[in-house]
């Protein structure tokens, strides 16, 4: 069975999508494996990365994204089609072939609030988190990792993410604002761990956006890494770079090298991929 990883955090911008992204291609093609990328965020920044804007319009009108799903849940009907909704070999990098995505739509925002709305109305803390979980089983045996990005909140779209991972990683920028909410967001996925019986492991915290030359990331890195007990700091940071934004834009790339960069960021992005595989074989 693969193993789940969701990216996590209370806070937008900090790099998730982009490591997510990353993450997923980087195991492909430097590790081998197999990697369903799924979607959660309204924003689609995720699926507009990989496949573009016009394609996504066309698979949204035709109703083949995650949206479909939740629909499904909420209205009793049955229309999703994973199998029609999976993207494959989405990634931008030519060389990369390993790496498909369940898209997202913007018509998750309505969605989460229904979601919510039918939480409260059935009373408890576990109600719809499974929808997410049940629509992916058909597939989920095929891939060696399922990695899932999240919008910037704990919402019910986000725990259905949770609820079905072996585990988490915390991407974040080094400075105040953005690890404010990061013993908030522990706390939270450990109850709710509790909640469903059993635990979602915190694989760590991946440094981004990381400037070396910033007294304050230099002195928040230190902060983050003393706390060992708290949280496992991944040993190498990603770098805040002009070639790591423009991978944003939906283009094509021959190598990894050129869509992220040669001055350093390969080498990063390598050597995190490597480390979260290694903490995932060991902990989950
Ligand atoms: N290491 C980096 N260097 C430079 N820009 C980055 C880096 N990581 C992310 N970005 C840019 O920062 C913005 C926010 O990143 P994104 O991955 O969308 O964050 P999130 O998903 O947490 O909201 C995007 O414009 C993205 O291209
Ligand atoms: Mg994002």
């Amino acid at each position: 069975m693969p193993k789940i990883i969701t990216t996590i955090s209370l806070k937008g911008g900090v790099g998730k999508t982009t490591i997510t992204a990353a993450l997923a291609e980087f195991m492909s093609l430097e590790f081998g494996q197999r990697v369903l990328v799924v979607d959660l965020d309204s924003q689609i920044n995720l699926t507009t990365m990989m496949i573009g804007e016009n394609e996504w319009w066309e698979l949204n009108n035709k109703g083949l994204t995650l949206a479909t799903a939740f629909r499904d849940a909420i209205e009793g009907t049955s229309n999703f089609d994973v199998q029609a909704s999976i993207q494959r070999g989405v990634s931008s990098v030519k060389r990369v072939t390993g790496v498909d995505l369940l898209p997202s739509s913007l018509d998750l925002i309505s969605l989460q609030e229904q979601l919510s709305a039918l939480r409260v109305a059935e009373g408890s803390t576990t109600a719809a988190v499974n929808i997410l979980g049940n629509a992916i089983a058909p597939v989920a045996a095929f891939y060696d990792y399922i990695l899932i990005d999240c919008p910037p909140n704990i919402g019910p779209i986000t725990l259905n993410g949770l609820a079905m991972s072996d585990g988490y990683i915390i991407p974040t920028i080094p400075d105040v604002l953005s690890t404010y909410g990061i013993p908030q967001i522990q706390t939270h996925i450990a109850k709710f761990g509790r909640e469903l019986g059993r635990d979602i492991v915190e694989l760590g915290l991946v440094i981004t956006k990381y400037k070396s030359n910033s007294a304050i990331h230099n002195a928040t890195v230190r902060n983050l890494r003393r706390d060992r007990e708290i949280q496992n700091v991944l040993p190498v940071y990603l770098a805040e770079s002009n070639a790591i934004a423009a991978s944003a834009l939906f283009s094509k790339y021959s190598t990894l090298k050129v869509k992220y960069g040669n001055a350093g960021q390969f080498d990063q992005l390598r050597e995190i991929t490597k480390h979260i595989m290694t903490e995932a074989e060991a902990k989950l």
